[in-house]
């Protein structure tokens, strides 16, 4: 295996395995994420990659009264889909309206994302990334305050697992790796 030379950050098996054993879970307990852990598992999210640092991510924490709001901009169908987690955060790119510039922020968001998934698993928390409907809609949107100029990307769930997913298959690494000449 390839060692480099210079120091490295932490157990390079400790972080292998929580990015192989991080699963998305539909099921959770109802005790909700205290917000200092909330603001611990935010506060990794500004150290995902971004270009020219546009910080482009915003999180929305939903409390009761904006979860009450999505879940009638969703529908009685829908609604109940909302409730399987107890923590629920909106996560958004600021566009500056650059194509160029948004694809990079939409990129860096989604990064930050998973730092945030990783955040959560690595404290024993379960999580799942969700793009329900109903953010895209404007009803869904503004029950959030989600304004024009950002993109929706991500519902993150948040809680304690109530089950052990198995890993769904992964396509092997020869499947998507190519070495070119
Ligand atoms: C951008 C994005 C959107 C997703 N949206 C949904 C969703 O709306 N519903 C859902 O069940 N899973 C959603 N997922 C989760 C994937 O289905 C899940 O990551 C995949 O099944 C692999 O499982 P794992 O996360 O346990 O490895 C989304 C994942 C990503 C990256």
């Amino acid at each position: 295996m390839f060692l480099p030379p210079l120091t490295r950050v932490g157990g390079l098996t400790e972080i292998s395995n929580l990015i192989r054993s991080r699963r998305t879970h539909k099921s959770f307990g109802p005790d909700p994420v205290p917000p200092d852990v909330i603001d611990e598992l935010l506060e990794l999210a500004r150290w995902a990659p971004n270009h020219h640092r546009t910080n482009p991510w915003r999180f929305r924490v939903l409390g009761p009264e904006a979860m009450k709001q999505l879940k009638e901009a969703a529908g009685p169908a829908e609604a109940p889909k909302l409730e399987r987690a107890p923590t629920l955060v909106v996560a958004s790119a600021v566009l500056s309206g650059d194509l160029e510039q948004d694809e990079e922020d939409v990129c860096a968001t989604a990064s930050a994302i998973y730092a945030v998934l990783l955040a959560a698993h690595a404290r024993g928390l379960a999580g799942y990334w969700r793009t329900p409907h109903v953010l895209r809609t404007k009803a869904g949107r503004d029950a959030v305050g989600l304004p024009d100029g950002e993109r929706f990307l991500g519902l993150i769930h948040l809680g304690t697992p109530r089950s052990d997913p198995p890993p769904p298959e992964r396509a092997p690494l020869e499947t998507y790796r190519l070495f070119l000449p």
